[in-house]
């Protein structure tokens, strides 16, 4: 039996629903923002409980758009976690900022006890990330930044459907990003992404920003960029954005099950799963012992499993000139020894589930 992570053919696999509307979007020859960016634009805002959503190309420019948009510049520090993907790190650097890293805890997210102590007078910004999908404590964050009147600009590319106490990743911040790139809960058949403020002024900004700074086509008011979200994908994420939370809540189900079973090994270790936290379960990881092993075992049994990921953020090549080294975060220099993400999605069966469930306990117990 096979246990693919790769789960897109089968979201995609009754294509007439998006092709249906692209005739229109066609027809209309609308092909630059328009009505239908517009549209998705508006439904995402309300789906998240924001006041305006300014789309873009990707979750990376919507971070570094969000930086600049919270006045994020060269000799600035931003704190943020050593364990996320690239994107979050290479946004603050393309700003000119200085990424200032701490730990993360024992489930996975940034180490809110870490953030007080690298604060300094060039700190402008936190940046939190919603890892895999969970959340850190939004509310601590919230605190210190009140408390040392320093900005939080979220890392929600993960987050799209979470909770933490009924609220959404992206509303904590002053303005927080978010992607629909293939791994996440809302994926568009390629590249896309969300900025989401409450702030008129910056999503003002944004708006013109996002669009070479144009106010008409004859006028800029400010340089700007090409970051457009395609109205192709605009449609794509509006019927997408219909099923995300039935999405989130199979893979919830499928994780319960993960959890219970896996929790009854010594080898395995779950992260806690606090009750006023929704996950999206973009990523199921778990730590496991002997998990190189493991891994290869499983892929041999065509159990399709992934690391995200064998080296921290503080330990890529382009950290050194930072001055960071090995052994600075035990906590996430640990699990990139340790976590094994397993495929989690919502069209895997329950014989799929306790097909890998049995192949891991058959590991350990051989
Ligand atoms: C935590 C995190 N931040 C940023 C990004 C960048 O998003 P994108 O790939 O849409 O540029 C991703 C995903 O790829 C991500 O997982």
């Amino acid at each position: 039996m096979k246990v693919p992570f790769n789960y897109l053919p089968f979201q995609f696999s009754n294509t007439s629903p998006y092709f249906k509307e692209w005739k229109n979007l066609i027809k209309s020859s609308d092909f630059t923002l328009g009505k239908y960016v517009k549209n998705f634009e508006n439904k995402f805002a309300n789906y998240i409980g924001v006041k305006h959503c300014v789309s873009t190309n990707n979750g990376t420019d919507a971070l570094i758009l969000s930086l600049k948009a919270a006045g994020i510049k060269k000799g600035d520090e931003v704190i943020t976690v050593c364990n996320s993907f690239y994107a979050t790190t290479g946004a603050i650097v393309d700003c000119g900022a200085k990424p200032i890293f701490v730990d993360c805890d024992e489930r996975y997210q940034i180490d809110i006890n870490q953030i007080e102590k690298v604060i300094t007078r060039k700190t402008k910004a936190i940046l939190p990330v919603h890892w895999g999908g969970a959340s850190p404590d939004m509310n601590k964050i919230l605190k210190i930044s009140k408390k040392h009147n320093i900005k939080i600009i979220e890392d929600a590319c993960m987050g799209i459907g979470a909770k933490i106490n009924n609220k959404s990743p992206g509303t904590f911040g002053e303005v927080n990003a978010f992607s629909m790139h293939p791994l996440k809960s809302l994926n568009v058949m390629g590249d896309g992404g969300m900025i989401v403020t409450n702030n008129d002024k910056i999503a003002k900004w944004l708006y013109k920003y996002r669009n070479h700074g144009m106010v008409d086509r004859d006028n800029i008011d400010i340089w700007g960029v090409n970051t457009r979200l395609q109205p192709f994908q605009a449609i794509v994420a509006m019927i997408e954005l219909k099923k995300v939370d039935k999405i989130i809540k199979k893979r919830s189900e499928n994780a319960k099950v993960l959890d219970r079973e896996l929790s009854k090994l010594n080898e395995v270790e779950i992260p806690k799963r606090p009750k006023n936290y929704k996950e999206t379960f973009a990523l199921y990881m778990a730590k496991f012992k002997k998990r190189e092993k493991l891994k290869k075992f499983l892929l041999k049994n065509k159990i399709e499993v992934k690391i995200h990921y064998p080296k921290p953020l503080h330990l890529q090549k382009p950290s050194m000139t930072l001055g960071y080294k090995k052994y600075d975060f035990p906590c996430a220099e640990n699990q990139a020894k340790e976590l094994l993400t397993l495929p989690v999605h919502q069209y895997l069966s329950r014989d799929q589930l306790n097909f890998m469930i049995k192949k891991i306990k058959d590991f350990y117990v051989r």
